[in-house]
């Protein structure tokens, strides 16, 4: 198979007139879709059930997205036991062929890529450039892993012996368990997917409740292909009646998780507890939270950092593992820096997702409440500089909040908020800064702002993090150019978007046939 070499998918700018009627016009056209209920797939059979769970309009109470189809335990037996059936011939095609799939449904996406946007803009509450931003990493996954996955094939090199033929090949690991994460729903969902199937895996998908319609289109994309029976089983469900039931269960080999610290923790206790029925020890990937945050010294550019760091800290409303949710600067550009970053954020819009405001609703009540209790904490631990307001009226809003002069070891400087709440701090020295920033459990991404190369060398050595960037923001990971995974608290830096990251579905056989 001859293909053209990798390439991101370029960003749209969809306020340019045309491109905005035409987003405007998927928008309509997905609402008049709402209140449908979807099923689960078995085995590739579509079932509704009698209980569905509602999928809300985080910016709008009364509206319903989906009403989406829940399994039961049974229905997860059933779904293991389709999936090990098409496990026996699904891993036995060949990369090429799987990686067909991805490359097909890529251009799927790129054709209704407006109205998959306005799925998420409504459903999960993106405004447009990060809706675009979900879009293209999920076709860039796509793309890359289908890649990725026909390398994958050639094996590896191996020293030649005499009267020997020695290979190395790649062999997937059987069924496994998806959990993807409700924050970018189509990107990390099919990320987390494909890697799995494209190396020969069969799945059971088990989405957030919060973007449960956002799976059941990518379900529906992959139905369409024509992807073979029981390859890849949708059964969103009650976590608490099917979560550790699915990753308990002895003939699960696998389990990739993209969520909070706490669920992760978790299931990774449960999956690694064996049951006598089990005949492997489960391999768990699990991606999870992050206190990320930038560095700033006195020779850095005060503006191109300030709009970084609100950049970094506001954008899809702080609810990215990688959201720069923490600021440490330099005393000398202290007060001059806070003025700049309070400024930008201050003219942040706040509203609708649909309206494409700098800063959308927040997912649901749950995370509305935790958001507004950690402010409150944030009222006695710093000085409150801008936002503080909420307002769950109508959807539920925080106003970017800002916190200064908060002491490093402060609860808002050390636990994942998973909202638009930026703590500031000040240090001294810059390798006092680098000590802050690694002054936590986790270690996913950070940003340092300086013009010296020494300390851009010297963070380059002693900041403890999967992703740091020199002088721009720590979020926003492109597929394939910034492998994405953290360490310690944030995970098993298992690197999505690398040529490694296939690895972790697969096992390796070598094989020696002697002449
Ligand atoms: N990869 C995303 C980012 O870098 C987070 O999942 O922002």
């Amino acid at each position: 198979m001859t293909v053209k070499p990798y390439q991101n998918e370029p960003v749209i700018d969809w306020t340019a007139p045309e491109r905005s009627a035409e987003l405007k016009k998927a928008i309509a056209q997905v609402r008049s879709q709402f209140g449908k209920t979807y099923p689960l797939v078995i085995d590739g059979q579509a079932i509704t059930t009698d209980k569905v769970l509602p999928s809300v309009n985080p910016a709008k109470h009364e509206e319903v997205v989906g009403n989406v189809s829940q399994a039961t335990k049974d229905d997860i037996d059933r779904a293991i036991e389709a999936a090990s059936r098409a496990f026996e011939t699904w891993s036995q095609t060949s990369f090429e062929e799987r990686a067909m799939y991805l490359f097909k449904a890529a251009q799927v996406m790129r054709h209704r890529k407006a109205e998959l946007m306005a799925w998420q803009i409504l459903e999960s509450g993106k405004n447009w450039a990060e809706a675009d931003g979900d879009v293209n990493e999920a076709i860039d996954f796509l793309e890359f892993y289908a890649r990725n996955a026909i390398e994958l094939d050639k094996g590896v090199e191996l020293n030649p012996w005499p009267g020997e033929d020695n290979r190395l090949m790649y062999i997937p690991l059987g069924v496994g368990v998806v959990i993807p994460p409700w924050n970018f729903p189509l990107a990390i969902l099919t990320g987390t997917v494909v890697s799995a199937l494209v190396t020969g895996n069969t799945v059971l998908l088990k989405p957030s409740p919060l973007s449960s319609v956002m799976a059941a289109k990518f379900v529906e994309i992959m139905q369409e292909l024509q992807l073979p029976a029981g390859v890849l089983n949708f059964v969103p469900g009650d976590p608490a009646e099917i979560g550790d039931y699915m990753t308990g269960h002895p003939d699960v080999r696998f389990i990739s998780f993209t969520g909070s610290k706490a669920v992760g923790l978790h299931i990774d206790e449960v999956a690694h507890r064996r049951s006598d029925k089990q005949r492997w020890i489960k391999r768990v990937v699990a991606e999870m939270g992050g206190k990320d945050g930038s560095v700033v010294d006195e020779t850095a550019d005060l503006d191109w950092a300030a709009a970084e760091i609100v950049a970094a800290a506001f954008g899809f409303q702080g609810q990215k593992c990688s959201a720069g949710s923490r600021a440490i600067i330099h005393e000398a550009v202290y007060d001059q820096l806070v003025a700049k970053i309070v400024e930008r954020a201050s003219k942040l819009t706040v509203g609708k997702a649909e309206e494409n405001p700098s800063v959308g609703p927040v997912i649901d009540p749950k995370a509305f409440n935790k958001i507004s209790q950690y402010i409150e904490i944030g009222k006695g631990e710093g000085r409150l500089v801008l936002g503080g307001e909420t307002d769950d009226s109508t959807g539920y809003f925080v106003q970017p909040t800002i916190f200064v002069d908060v002491d490093p070891k402060a609860r808002i400087m050390q636990e994942e908020i998973f909202g638009p709440v930026l703590g500031i701090c000040k240090v001294s020295s810059f390798e006092e800064g680098v000590r802050v920033y690694n002054d936590t459990e986790y270690g996913l991404t950070g940003a340092v702002f300086s013009r010296r190369r020494d300390r851009l060398e010297f963070a380059r050595r002693h900041m403890h993090c999967g992703n740091l960037y020199f002088n721009r923001r720590c979020t926003g990971s492109l597929v394939g150019v910034q492998p994405f995974g953290g360490f310690d608290m944030s995970g098993t830096d298992a690197k999505a978007g690398s040529k490694d990251y296939l690895l972790n579905f697969v096992q390796a056989k070598a094989v020696t046939d002697r002449f």
